[in-house]
Formats: structure tokens, C-alpha cells, sequence
């Protein structure tokens, strides 16, 4: 099909394909009629059925940046670390599915979703729209969420940023220098696998160059890896503002979405003359033009019509929403059972972080507005190219929300700016509930783990007030506690969009037994990390002739990115270097107990492994057991996980066959995985330090294609 279409195509049609605007920096005059403004426009051969490509962000619902869309709202997901934290990818496909919808309702038909990048550095701003530090765990969870994105009907999903964007600082500048197994055993294999179980239809390179050549004109990332290597089927669009030449359509970039952004239209204008005079052939237009064709026909856009609009069940959608949140909170302690707070609770004094506005979401281009609206949208950064990362408030308050869940208690509530009150005011309590957020956003990275302002200060002083006291973290990145010593009980909740209040209170009151699980480290402060200073972070600000070579974008002189872990990221690091955290990888409370039997692993060619859970406790609650396979030299990773919910005294099996990926070495003299013959140890876990039994095993080598 895309074949024939192609060679009924002229030149300006094939040409149209390969690039995109964003609409909101258009003329209204030059905008097409009926197209939603969202995030970027392909324009389409209306004459051949061929539909113009409407895009929104993305991974957290469908986003409205700067109110480009004056007053929509979309149902807001939870940032991608609650969603990774839930550990539930048939969860997570529901979120995908819906916010797909929405994004179908709206007039969209590629969303670009989901983002993958892997958590190397807590510090880094992007972190909270990305699903962990495990390969495993955020490619499965990404594959679920583009699968649920793609069952909606003339949907493509687009996975992102490939690759290695694992920071802000100096993203249009640095170098990331890896050596080939470490780049496949960690940030590809997250894509890898995302690819595989989701099909997601276009690829999103990214600002960084890898290897010294941008993402986006990277042959070895866009030709030999991912078509030849994974087979991938689709096209792959650019960043915004990534591109850096006509040449990168040579090395399989397919299409270069906002130009406005870059400083060329290198896909257009730039494109012409070079055809013209064959430097760049006529095949690589045709390639790039065909592979988005073919896109749009496997998704069956074609016959899409833009006007067409459906009406939205917003309750519906914040069910899921809310589902989401609860799954996604993770108690990270819980010090003589002072949680789930009575319904007798007395009076209750909740202190800062914004509680009574709600913090749904960090800033930049993944930010939602949820239903509702927010309540406040602050800009953070003068800078015009990150005035785009915003502040803001709405959702639901979880001030509200506990005052709903608990009609009888006494709840008072202040903001924290003055401290002394506040610890005054903590004195008189039966319980102390501090919320304590910490803004996160694209664009900016941040400078280290402590909580924005004076809020640990706070919190000291309200736990040397008063001792029951709860702190609750709405942050977008694991965060150093100085005060943990002094308060029994942590929330990790990060970011949990619209319905974040409402978990919150759930969780807090026993409404809902909490199960989510760390999808990264929290380590003990910024020494531990594989680099103490964060890359970049002294980089000298970009002049302009950085800017002629890096484009308007590039804000630093460039740099290198090592990564000393390797491949190593997150636990794994800890584990080689025998490090202890602060919370561990998978670590999660209940408020009911599970107890593990009938632990067997099976070695020989494919590791197979299985258990029984049962809930041992009083509550209803889900458990997330895990396992981690190591051998001698070789830091432990996860091989797989079972989620299970249970009733008390209820019991359930977990079987796991292993990836051999995820145990093997990548060989690149071989261009193949290689699972060295020998003696494991698989580790049936709570988490990646609190080991349940351990078993040693056999398993033979065996190679698999790359
Ligand atoms: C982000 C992408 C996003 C694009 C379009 C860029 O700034 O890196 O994740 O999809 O903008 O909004």
C-alpha cells in the first residue's frame, strides 16, 4: 500500500512528510483548518488519503503547554515514577488506553508517549516523567503503556528519548561516552524491550549526541541498532529542535518534527537543493517518506478525519487516574504501625507543601492541565527557552481530601512559612501529617537531593515537636531526609496528578492498603552516586559561536557525560560497590504481612523460577515479590516480579521464565547476548537488600541474536 501511494507522490508531497511544525508558533492564516494545536503538525496529502500527523505530549495525558489550547484540561496520570512504582503493567496499559482516548477525542492521532529514559542521576529534572533505573521494569511498563495507547483506533505512540537523555544540564551539548554492552544491558535495553512488547509506531530521537554524533543523525542508534538489530518497523521523528543537518536523513532519521526550533529546515528547504543535485539521493527521501507512510497505514490512520470529535468520560478517566496514584505510593517506613491513621484520629495538624492546592505534576512539555484547571501557574525561569517548564497546583488537595476521609477528626492546617507557629501548633496534636514537595521540571536538573526552601528545617522542628509525626514526599526524584531518624512514618507519593490528593488520603487512612514499590534507589546523600558531581554542572555557559554549532537551544559550552556504573545504573551500582542506601530499589510497606513458600528455580538453558505468596496478615494487600540473579563479579539485576492481591490467608504462585538478556552479557565482537555457562545465585527479594531465600543454580551458555 505505502509502496504505490509512494510513487503517486510528487517531490513537495514526499518532502511535506518529512518535517513538522508546532502550530501554536504559527500564523493562525498558515495553520490547517480544523487541526488541533498541540505539540506539532505533519502536513498530509489529503488527495491520497493520507492525513496530517496531529501531535500532543504525552506520557502523563494530554498535555495543553503554555494553554496552547485556551481552557482544555485532560484527566493528568501521576508522574512516571508512581506509575513505575505500581509495578503493574496491566495497570498501566489501562493509563495508556485512556489517555490515548482522551488524546483520540481531542483530534490527536500520535502521541508522543512514552518516555524511557533511565534514572541515572536523582538530580536529574526528568526523572518523574520516566518509569525507574531497571531496564526490565521501565521497558515492560513502557511496552504496557504504548500497547494501551496503540488499542485505540488510529493511534500511533512514540517511544522516547533515544537515547542516553538522562539529564538536563547540557542536553543540546553533551557527549555521552559509553562503551557499546554497557549502552545495550542498560538504556537500550529498556527501549529494546519497550519496542518489542508495545510496537509503538515512531521513535523519538534525542537532543544528546552519543558517541560524539547527535542522537538524531546517530547511524549505529537509528540504522544498525534499531532497524537492523530489533527489526523496528516505524519512522523516527526528532526531538524538537534536535536536528542538526540534512545528512541525519542518511543515517535514519525519518523526519524533523517543529523546525522552527532547529536552526535550519533541514527537511525541507535544505533538502531541495541537495536532491537536486544528488548529494543526497532520491532513495533516501523515498526510504524516510515510505517508513512514515507505512506507519500511518499499519495504524490505519488513513481515512482519519480531523474533525471528527468525541465527547470525553472525564470520572470515568480519573477512576483510572486515582488507581494509578494509590498503586503508586510507595510507605517507605512506617515506625510502630502509626499508620493507617484511626478514624478516631482526634486533632490532626497538616503543615505545608502546598496540601491545600495539590501537586499534580513537575514542569515542561509532559505537564497536564488537569480537569479542574490548576489553581496556580507560576513560571520558574526567565530564560526563554525554559519559560515553558511551569509550576503548578490543582488536582485534588490532599488537605481536602483528608478532611473528607476523616469527617470526625479535628484538621487544621497551615502553610509552614512560619515555622515557629507551626512547631507551636504541633505541640497541641495527636498527630502531625507534613506534606514537603520539591519541584521538579524538563530543562533543569536539580543542584542536589534536599527539599526546595527551609522544609527540612521544618520538619526537624515539628518532629522535635511532636513525635507523631508523618512526612509526606510529593516530589519528582528521591530526596535526602536529615530528619529521618526522628519520624516513624514516610510517604514516597511523588507527583500524582489530578487524583494525587485523593490516594494520599487513602492511603494515610487505610482506605487503601499502600503496595507500591521503589522503581529507583533513595541513596544517602550525593557521595554515594556513580558521579558525585552532577556532569555538566560547572560547564561554562554556551557563547555564540557554541550556539551556531549546538543551535539556539544549546545553553553550556559542550561536554562529556561518562557514566563510571556502566551499565551498572541505580541498585546495580549500589550492589557492586556494596553501598548502602538510604531506601533500596523495590522497597515497599503494607500495612499487612506476606510470608513466601515453595521456592524453586530451575537452571539448564532457561532460568525458570516460581514461588508461592500468601497474605499472612489482617488487610487485604498487594505484594510485589521480586527476583535478582547474580554471579561471581557481576552486580545483582532483576529478573522479574509478581504482583499479586490478596485477601488474608489467601495465597497465589508467581512464575517467572527469565529473560536471558537480563542475566547475560552483551558481546559486541559476537553482536549477540551471551549468557556465560555457570553457577548463579537468584535471590527471591522484597527488595534489591531484603533477600527472603537464596538458591544457587547451573545455567548453560546460551547465545541469543542481538
Ligand atoms: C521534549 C519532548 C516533547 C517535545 C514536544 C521536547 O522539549 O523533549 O519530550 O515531546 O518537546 O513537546
Amino acid at each position: 500500500m505505502a509502496t504505490e501511494t509512494l510513487a503517486q507522490m510528487d517531490e513537495d508531497e514526499k518532502i511535506a512528510l518529512l518535517h513538522g511544525k508546532m502550530p501554536a508558533l504559527l500564523p493562525p492564516a498558515k495553520r490547517a483548518e480544523g487541526v488541533v494545536i498541540g505539540a506539532g503538525w505533519v502536513q498530509g496529502v489529503p488527495r491520497l488519503g493520507i492525513p496530517a500527523l496531529v501531535e500532543t505530549d504525552a506520557s502523563l495525558g494530554v498535555s495543553n503547554l503554555m494553554n496552547m489550547r485556551p481552557g482544555d484540561h485532560a484527566t493528568a496520570l501521576p508522574s512516571g515514577l508512581a506509575m513505575a512504582s505500581t509495578w503493574n503493567p496491566e495497570l498501566i496499559r489501562e493509563g495508556g488506553a485512556m489517555i490515548g482516548s482522551e488524546a483520540s477525542a481531542k483530534g490527536f492521532n500520535v502521541m508522543l508517549v512514552g518516555g524511557v529514559n533511565l534514572v541515572r542521576d536523582p538530580r536529574a529534572g526528568r526523572n518523574f516523567e520516566y518509569l525507574g533505573e531497571d531496564p526490565l521494569l521501565a521497558g515492560r511498563l513502557v511496552g504496557a503503556q504504548i500497547a494501551g495507547v496503540q488499542s485505540n483506533p488510529k493511534m500511533i505512540a512514540t517511544i522516547k528519548h533515544f537515547a542516553v537523555n538522562d539529564q538536563e544540564t547540557g542536553r543540546h551539548v553533551a557527549n555521552v561516552v559509553m562503551d557499546e554492552a554497557a549502552l545495550r544491558e542498560s538504556d537500550l535495553l529498556a527501549f529494546q524491550i519497550g519496542i518489542e512488547e508495545g510496537d509503538p509506531g515512531s521513535v523519538m530521537c534525542a537532543y544528546n549526541r552519543v558517541g560524539g554524533s547527535y542522537a538524531c543523525e546517530n547511524a549505529f542508534l537509528l540504522t544498525d541498532v534499531l532497524r537492523g538489530d530489533w527489526g523496528f518497523r516505524g519512522f523516527v521523528m526528532s526531538d524538537w529542535g534536535a536536528v542538526h543537518s540534512t545528512e541525519a536523513v542518511l543515517a535514519g532519521l525519518d523526519q524533523q518534527s517543529g523546525d522552527q526550533l532547529d536552526g535550519k529546515r533541514w527537511f525541507s528547504d535544505e533538502l531541495r537543493p541537495k536532491l537536486a543535485s544528488g548529494e543526497i539521493p532520491q532513495a533516501a527521501l523515498d526510504r524516510a517518506a515510505g517508513r512514515i507512510l507505512s506507519t500511518i497505514y499499519r495504524h490505519r490512520l488513513d481515512g482519519w478525519d480531523e474533525r471528527a470529535r468525541q465527547p470525553i468520560d472525564y470520572a470515568a478517566n480519573g477512576r483510572i487516574a486515582q488507581q494509578v496514584a494509590e498503586q503508586g505510593i510507595v510507605l517507605l517506613r512506617n515506625e510502630g504501625g502509626i499508620l493507617p491513621i484511626a478514624a478516631s484520629a482526634g486533632k490532626i495538624l497538616v503543615v505545608g507543601g502546598n496540601a491545600d492546592k495539590g501537586v499534580p505534576s513537575g514542569g515542561g512539555s509532559s505537564q497536564v492541565a488537569p480537569v479542574g484547571g490548576f489553581k496556580v501557574f507560576e513560571q520558574v525561569s526567565k530564560d526563554p527557552m525554559k519559560s515553558f517548564a511551569r509550576r503548578a497546583f490543582g488536582g485534588t488537595p490532599p488537605l481536602d481530601a483528608l478532611r473528607r476521609e476523616l469527617p470526625s477528626a479535628a484538621i487544621t492546617y497551615v502553610d509552614g512559612s512560619d515555622p515557629a507557629a507551626a512547631t507551636a501548633a504541633a505541640t497541641d496534636a495527636d498527630l502531625v501529617i507534613v506534606f514537603a514537595d520539591k519541584f521538579a521540571a524538563e530543562t533543569m536538573d536539580h543542584p542536589d537531593l534536599s527539599l526546595d526552601g527551609e522544609q527540612d528545617a521544618l520538619i526537624a522542628s515539628l518532629a522535635g515537636a511532636n513525635p507523631k509525626i508523618v512526612v509526606v514526599l510529593e516530589t519528582g526524584n528521591p530526596v535526602d531526609m536529615p530528619w529521618h531518624d526522628q519520624v516513624p512514618a514516610i510517604l514516597a507519593a511523588w507527583y500524582g496528578g489530578q487524583e494525587g490528593g485523593t490516594a494520599i488520603a487513602r492511603i494515610l487512612t487505610g482506605r487503601v492498603n499502600p503496595s507500591g514499590h521503589l522503581p529507583v534507589t533513595f541513596p544517602r546523600s550525593v557521595d554515594q552516586l556513580p558521579n558525585p558531581k552532577l556532569p555538566g554542572s560547572d560547564a561554562p555557559k554556551a557563547d555564540k559561536a557554541a550556539r551556531a554549532i549546538y543551535g539556539v537551544q544549546a545553553d553550556l559550552q559542550p561536554f562529556d557525560i561518562t557514566y563510571p556504573e556502566g551499565s551498572d545504573a541505580g541498585y546495580r551500582w549500589f550492589d557492586a560497590k556494596g553501598l548502602t542506601p538510604l531506601y533500596p530499589f523495590g522497597h515497599g510497606l503494607s500495612y499487612t504481612s506476606f510470608a513466601y513458600g515453595k521456592y524453586k528455580v530451575k537452571g539448564g538453558k532457561r532460568l525458570a523460577v516460581s514461588f508461592t505468596v500468601a497474605n499472612s496478615g489482617e488487610r487485604e494487600g498487594a505484594d510485589v515479590a521480586q527476583v535478582y540473579i547474580s554471579r561471581p563479579g557481576k552486580a545483582k539485576r532483576l529478573v522479574g516480579w509478581g504482583r499479586s492481591d490478596l485477601q488474608p490467608g489467601e495465597s497465589s504462585k508467581v512464575s517467572i521464565m527469565a529473560d536471558p538478556r537480563v542475566i547475560g552479557d552483551f558481546d559486541p565482537a559476537l553482536r549477540k547476548w551471551v549468557v556465560p555457562q555457570g553457577t548463579y545465585t537468584v535471590e527471591l527479594a522484597r527488595s534489591a537488600t531484603d533477600i527472603v531465600e537464596r538458591r544457587e543454580v547451573v545455567l548453560e551458555r546460551l547465545e541469543v541474536q542481538p
